[in-house]
């Protein structure tokens, strides 16, 4: 585990540098990073995280110069871009191939994201090259939003953790892709539809069909905690009950009924439930209504993904 000072960043870049795996914080979750120029650094990720398939990654930079190096950027992306970043916006655009075949698994096109964190900002910037990340938790699991939770998943495979705190968003970034015919939607996340709907004048073209060979991550179970997880009105008996606003529970993912609050906090409450559930011999996990409008959308997403019967 590495703390944040000079010395951390330092060691992080000579452990990139060398092929190495760094778990480093976002705004969003964790990511599991390496060079994105090195494909048997990028190969270590997906043993990592023991990735059933080689889903095309998530590329991190600190600024548009950087985006330019590995991306053609419209006009529209442009418009995106400069609305969203840095931040909690994932933009896939056609790859000008400067990047490890493995980071896209193919494509032409690489998903590329400029990241608010300062310690990733910092990380980024020392280390002057392509970082590709995806979320830092063995494929499937619930995503980490605190370093412990990294150490937790992933201890013993990834060469250093850069502990920079509890994630502020709590949620994965929302996925674009521009296109002649408008913007698609590949994956809710933490910017919601409506600030992009709202920015554009136009509405996205949805495309979250799970297993689409677009947005591969979007598989129908995913981001699951080991117990069983319902969405439910009413508490079922022998179950940890994860409250919203008034339906109090054993835990809350916001008491005030805020739904920012309570993206911060879902990931590590799924977590905590998980932990509780063992502790107390319970085999189930049910988890209060949340209301379905901006990140309540990514919310809900993503609690039906931890819902959904293992395949
Ligand atoms: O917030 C986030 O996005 C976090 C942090 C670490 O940046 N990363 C993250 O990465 O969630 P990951 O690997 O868990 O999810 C990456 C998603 C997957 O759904 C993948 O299929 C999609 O991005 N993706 C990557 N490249 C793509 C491409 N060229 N076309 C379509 N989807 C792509
Ligand atoms: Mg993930």
């Amino acid at each position: 585990m590495l703390h944040d000072d000079v010395h951390s960043v330092a060691r992080a870049v000579a452990l990139l540098s060398a092929g190495g795996l760094v778990a480093m914080p976002t705004e969003t979750v964790y990511g599991l990073a390496a060079d994105a120029r090195n494909p048997r650094a990028v190969a270590r990720v997906f043993e990592a995280k023991g990735r059933p398939t080689f889903n095309p990654l998530i590329v991190h930079v600190p600024d548009m110069e950087a985006v330019a190096e590995i991306a053609e950027v419209s006009p529209l992306a442009r418009q995106l871009a400069d609305a969203f970043w840095p931040g909690a916006l994932t933009l896939v655009l056609p790859s000008l191939g400067t990047v490890a075949d493995l980071v896209t698994g193919g494509l032409s096109t690489i998903a590329v994201r400029i990241p608010a964190h300062d310690l990733s900002q910092r990380l980024l910037r020392a280390f002057d090259g392509p970082l590709a990340a995806p979320s830092a938790n063995p494929s499937g699991q619930i995503s980490p939003t605190r370093a412990a939770h990294v150490a937790a998943g992933l201890g013993g495979q990834v060469n250093a953790i850069l502990d920079g705190g509890p994630c502020a968003v709590g949620l994965e970034s929302t996925i674009l892709a521009p296109s002649p015919d408008g913007v698609r939607l590949l994956r809710e996340g933490g910017i919601p539809r409506e600030r992009v709907e709202a920015l554009l004048g136009t509405p996205l073209i949805a495309d979250l069909t799970p297993g689409r060979v677009e947005a591969p991550g979007q598989m129908e179970r995913h981001y699951a905690p080991a117990t069983r997880l319902v969405m439910a009105d009413t508490p079922r008996p022998n179950a940890v009950v994860i409250g919203f606003g008034d339906h109090i529970g054993d835990l809350n993912l916001s008491a005030a009924g805020d739904l920012v609050e309570a993206a911060a906090n879902l990931f590590a409450t799924l977590h905590a439930a998980d932990a509780l559930a063992k502790g107390q011999g319970k085999s189930l996990i049910c988890v209060a209504p949340i209301p379905d409008t901006g990140l309540g959308r990514a919310i809900n997403d993503r609690l039906r993904r931890a819902a959904a019967p293992q395949a």
